[in-house]
Formats: C-alpha cells, structure tokens, sequence
C-alpha cells in the first residue's frame, strides 16, 4: 500500500510538473501562466477537482511511446466560481506545445459531456499549438469529437473560451461555435491560415498580432467579446462574467441580493436627451444608471459601437441590455451592429435571461458599402432573432424610433411584453425633414412652406402619443422612474411562457 501510496504522489508531481522547468520557465517568460495556475485563478480556492490526470497519449509513431507526459497536455475538470459549478479545460503549452492528440481530446469531451449531462458551463483555457503533428488524423478526429460536443452544447449550457495562446488552422473552429471568446492581448492570436501562408497566397506582409491577435478580433472582425490585458485580468473577468449566467437552458439566470433599491429614481435622466434632436448622448450612462450597482459588463465594447450590450442585474437577476448608442453613427443600424445584437439576443433566449432594449436609432445605415455587404440579410438576423425570442422582452424607447429600425428594435409588433416610451421619443417612418421633402416635393424650394410641413410633420409624430393612442407603446413613462418600471415589469414577467410552432429548427438567414 504504501509503496502505491509513494507511486501515486510520484505521478501526481510527473503531471504537475508538465512539460518540466525549463518550458514553464519560457512560458512566464512570455508573461503567461501555465495552465494548473490559471486554473487556480480562476476557480475559488479549493474547489478544483481534477480528472485524467494520468492519462497519456497511446501513438507510438515518432517514437512517441518513449515520449509521454500524464495528462498529454491538458488539465480537466470542475470547481466552482463564487460558489457555482463550472466545467473547466486548461490546454498546457509547455507539454508537446498544449497540441490536442485523440486521448487529450477525450478528456475534453469527457468533461462536456458531464457538464451537459448535469447543466453546468464549460469554459474553455485554449493555449495550443494545433492537432497532434505526431498523431496525424487521430487527432483530428479528436478535434472533429470536440466540435460536435460544442454544437451539441450549444444552447443547452453556456460555452466560453478564452484564448490564451497560439489558436490556428481548423482549431479556431472549436471557440467560433461556443457562446463567447475572450482574448488575452499580445500574447494570443487566432486566425485559419498564419502570416507566411497569407504572404504566400495573397502577397500581404502581416505580423501575427494584426491578422489574429486580441486587438484585431475585438475591434475589426468581432471573432472575439473582449479583449483583456494580462492572464490575471482575464481571469478576473472570466469568473466576474460567470456571475452572470445561468448553467444551463434548465436554469433561471442567477440571483445576487442587492442593495441597490428597485424604485431607486434617477432625476438626472430627466435632463439625458439633449434638447437638439440631432445632438448625442452616452447611452452608457443610461445603463448604467438602470443596472443593479452601475454593474454592467459590456461585451464587444470596441466593435460595432454603434450598438451596445452586455449584461447587468435588475432587482438582482440578470438581464441582457441591447442599446442603440447615439455616440456613433448616430445610433445607426449597420451590418456589425444587427449581427453583433442579434447573436446577443439568441444567447439570451437560449439561457432564459430576458432582454431589455433601450431604443434611439435613426434608421438603417445607407450606402453601397452596406447594400453589398449584405444589410438585407444580416439586418434581417436581428429582426429574426428578436421575433422569435421567447424570454421576457422589454423595450425603452428613449427618442428616435424611425421605419425599420422602429420594427426591428422590440417593437410590440413582434412580441414586446412591454413597451414603454419617454416623453422625448419620437416614432415615424423617417425623420421630419426627410418625410416632408418627399412627400412635400412640390414645395422644395419654398423654404417658409417646408419649414412649416417640417413643423407639422414633427408635431404630428415627434412625440410618443400617436403611437400610444394605437396601443403600440404601453405607457409614456418619466425617465427618472425607468429602473423603477423595468424591474416591476419583470418581476411581473418572471413567469412568462411563449411557445413556439412545433419545427426542427428555423432558418434564421445566416
Ligand atoms: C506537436 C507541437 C505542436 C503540434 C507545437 N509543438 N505545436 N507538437 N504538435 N501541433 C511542440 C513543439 O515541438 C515544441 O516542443 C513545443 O510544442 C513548443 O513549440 P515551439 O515551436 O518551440 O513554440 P513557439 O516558438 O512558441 O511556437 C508555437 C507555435 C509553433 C506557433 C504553435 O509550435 C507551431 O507553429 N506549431 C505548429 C502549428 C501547426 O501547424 N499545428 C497543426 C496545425 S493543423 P518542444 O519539445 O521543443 O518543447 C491543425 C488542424 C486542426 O491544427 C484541425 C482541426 C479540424
């Protein structure tokens, strides 16, 4: 007994110590953690139990059966956040550079599976050099095993990965079909082919941070929902974002008691629309006005800034807030914002977290830029997206609310549970001065007439009454009181059912 006692420890410190000191070394050199300490970061202290730790690789090609390390590069398992329970793998670069062979995949799947079976999140610590040169297809079948698991998942329980690392070739497929990717700045990339093929195939000199890296993902393609500075950082953030979610599609969202009272008025939103019209305002400071605390955690804050979202709490329990930010492009709905919003919703409605919409937009964005790019089709993902959305929907609209973008943004028309207006909103096909020099064209020119069909036009719609007395909004409210609206209206819609006609899926246009 006693000698197996002596053997266990000795395995233990073989898995523990990974790829051995000189590889740890080199990855703190880079400024990253390996994968057993941001574990420890990220779980609360304690709380990790740890599965596989003996598992090794079976090739023996390469003379890799002399070459084996227990746990073959990745650590699994689960522990809790704040006291939830939470499915966790930590690719270890410093064992064959964290590459994924068939038995390091099937620790992965081992863990989704539990995760799946008993409704808890996985989050995903990628830091990996790719499949298994070595293995060859065993370790893409390996790969292909883990995909399947991340859309078999999808919807059932949240998926998260951080990208800590090298992420390339078909491996970005795994953290593009989770819920969300966070990225750690300089020390992580992912792209599909790397920067000698780019230069090979198309001629562009690119270094691997401007193809792939954190900036690139969370300003330019919006691949990744937020950009962080260090390891630390993101894990600090990761278990702050984990607050928010429920574990599974069986769950409500989370509840955290607050201070921060329900009725709590805020006078100063009285005075947040600027008396011009066509001025700006930080829709931010709306939000955060509303949400429990000012605690609100903003997702893809540097792409798409014309839309706003990301979750807080209202009475204690979260919510997903979509905003329209005046700040840029006026607020304005463009390719980005509609597909950044509408992937937003569907997460939501997938995990039950009710969707609030704080509604100031002009319109669509006009342009050939737009019009090619597909704004038909991607605008059209978020009217699907909130169409069919089952969870409590809640729609504020602070001032413009203007022809399609009036629709699209949680119109009462596609099943807003309740719809409230300010006293400054202003509801219309198109703005006053747009509307009259078309349908008042004979006038163009006669600057007193048209100044005074604006000014009938604008009387006519400019504010929230004309589409009160339809019933489309339910109630004018005072901005001051909105926090105080909102949470009644939750707590009122908490048990809201709404089903959907029996199908096998719909075909939301992708
Ligand atoms: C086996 C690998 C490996 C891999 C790295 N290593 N990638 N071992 N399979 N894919 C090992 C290295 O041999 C080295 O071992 C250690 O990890 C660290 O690698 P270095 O090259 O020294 O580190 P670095 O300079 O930081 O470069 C990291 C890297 C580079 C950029 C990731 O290693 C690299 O380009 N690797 C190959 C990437 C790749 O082509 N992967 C397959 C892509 S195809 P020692 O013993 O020296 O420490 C793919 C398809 C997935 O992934 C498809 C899914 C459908």
């Amino acid at each position: 007994m006693y000698e197996i006692i002596r053997q266990l420890e000795e395995q233990r410190a073989r898995a523990r110590a990974g790829g051995g000191k000189k590889r740890v070394d080199a990855q703190h050199e880079r400024g990253k953690l390996t994968a057993r300490e941001r574990i420890e970061l990220l779980l609360d202290p304690g709380s990790f139990e740890e599965w596989d730790m003996f598992k090794e690789h079976r090739s023996t090609d390469f003379d890799m059966d002399k070459n084996t390390v227990p746990g073959d590069g990745v650590v699994t398992g689960y522990g809790t956040v704040n006291g939830r329970l939470v499915f966790v793998f930590s690719q270890d670069f410093t064992v064959f550079g964290g590459s994924v062979s068939e038995t390091h995949a099937e620790k992965i799947c081992k863990i989704m599976d539990q995760a799946m079976k008993v409704g808890a999140p996985v989050i995903g610590l990628n830091d990996s050099g790719g499949a298994r040169i070595q293995e060859g297809v065993s370790s893409l079948a390996g790969y292909a095993e883990i995909f399947q698991r991340n859309v078999m998942a999808s919807g059932v329980v949240p998926q998260i990965s951080m990208v800590m690392g090298p992420c390339a070739g078909g491996a970005v497929y795994s953290p593009a079909t989770t819920d969300f990717i966070f990225m750690v700045r300089d020390t992580s990339y992912m792209f599909v082919t790397g920067p000698d093929v780019v230069k090979t195939v198309t001629h562009e000199e690119v270094t691997q941070e401007e193809l792939g890296g954190a900036m690139t993902h969370s300003t330019k393609s919006g691949v990744a929902d937020l950009a962080c500075d260090t390891d630390v950082d993101a894990l600090q953030q990761l278990r702050r974002f984990v607050d928010f979610l429920p574990g599974s599609n069986r769950e409500r969202p989370p509840e955290r008691p607050t201070d921060d009272p329900a009725d709590r008025q805020e006078p100063s939103l009285d005075t947040l629309i600027p008396d011009n019209p066509n001025e700006a305002y930080d829709v931010r400071e709306l939000i955060e006005k509303l949400v429990d605390e000012g605690d609100f955690f903003e997702l893809q804050p540097d792409y798409a800034r014309n839309m706003m979202i990301g979750f807080g709490r209202m009475d204690g329990s979260t919510a997903g807030i979509v905003a329209n930010q005046p700040m840029v492009l006026a607020g304005c709905l463009d390719i980005d914002a509609s597909v950044k919003a509408a992937r937003f919703i569907r997460f939501c409605d997938c995990f039950n977290i009710p969707i609030i919409l704080l509604v100031d937009v002009p319109g669509f964005l006009p342009g050939t830029a737009q019009e090619y790019g597909g704004l038909i089709r991607h605008g059209a993902k978020l009217l699907y997206a909130f169409a069919e959305a089952t969870v409590p929907k809640i729609t504020v609209i602070t001032r413009k609310a203007y022809g399609g973008a009036y629709i699209v943004m949680g119109s009462k028309h596609l099943r807003g549970d309740v719809n409230f207006a300010w006293p400054s909103a202003e509801i219309a096909v198109m703005g006053s001065k747009g509307a009259v020099e078309i349908i008042f064209r004979q006038d163009i020119g006669d600057e007193e007439k048209i100044a005074e069909r604006e000014r009938e036009y604008q009387e006519q719609f400019a504010n929230p009454f004309r589409v009160g007395s339809r019933g489309y909004i339910d109630d004018v409210i005072m901005p001051h009181n909105t926090r105080n609206r909102l949470c009644r209206s939750l707590r009122m819609l908490r048990n809201k059912k709404q089903e959907l006609p029996w199908k096998k899926h719909g075909n939301i246009p992708l």
